[in-house]
């Protein structure tokens, strides 16, 4: 569920995005857990490698398309969700996905509708859109809370 807007910004390249996403990162705090959501090259891999960047992860973060998950290590675990290959959220069960959403580390999580109802009410929504009427490097990024 997500109901409450709490942050609107535009922005008008991946680096803008980068930054962004890295405020995010500098503030997160353990179990929170934060969805990504929008199409095919929205943005949230480039959001969560800002992200990152704000934990303080030095590795680079890329896309986790074929894992599932991918941990990092920075200020706090960051582990990166990337749902678009699972065909069924048992999928998530079998990798023990509890010990992620719920446990010392910071979760992002690309594709979360995939996940249907594993994911918590509390869980953070970041949604990302495109406007090509404003340009190809235009997006729209919304942060939403809600229970
Ligand atoms: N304002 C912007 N914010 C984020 N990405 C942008 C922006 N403008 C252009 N891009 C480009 O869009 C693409 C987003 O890719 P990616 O983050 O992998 O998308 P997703 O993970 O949502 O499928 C990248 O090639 C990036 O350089
Ligand atoms: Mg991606």
């Amino acid at each position: 569920m997500k109901s409450e807007v709490n942050l609107e910004v535009e922005t008008f390249s991946a680096e803008e995005s980068r930054i962004l996403g890295e405020e995010f990162g500098r503030k997160a705090k353990r179990g929170e857990i934060y969805c990504l959501d929008g199409d095919l090259g929205a943005g949230k891999t480039v959001f969560a490698q800002g992200f990152a960047r704000g934990l303080g992860v030095m590795s680079p973060v890329d896309s986790p398309t074929f894992t599932i998950m991918k941990q990092y290590e920075g200020r706090l675990p960051l582990y990166h969700f990337d749902l678009y290959r699972i065909e069924d959220p048992s999928e998530l069960s079998e990798i023990g996905y509890e010990e992620f959403f719920f446990g010392d580390g910071v979760s992002l999580v690309e594709w979360p509708e995939r996940a249907s109802g594993l994911l918590p009410g509390d869980a953070k929504w970041i949604v990302i859109k495109s406007d090509f009427s404003k340009g190809s490097d235009y997006r729209q990024i919304r942060f939403l809370t809600g229970q």
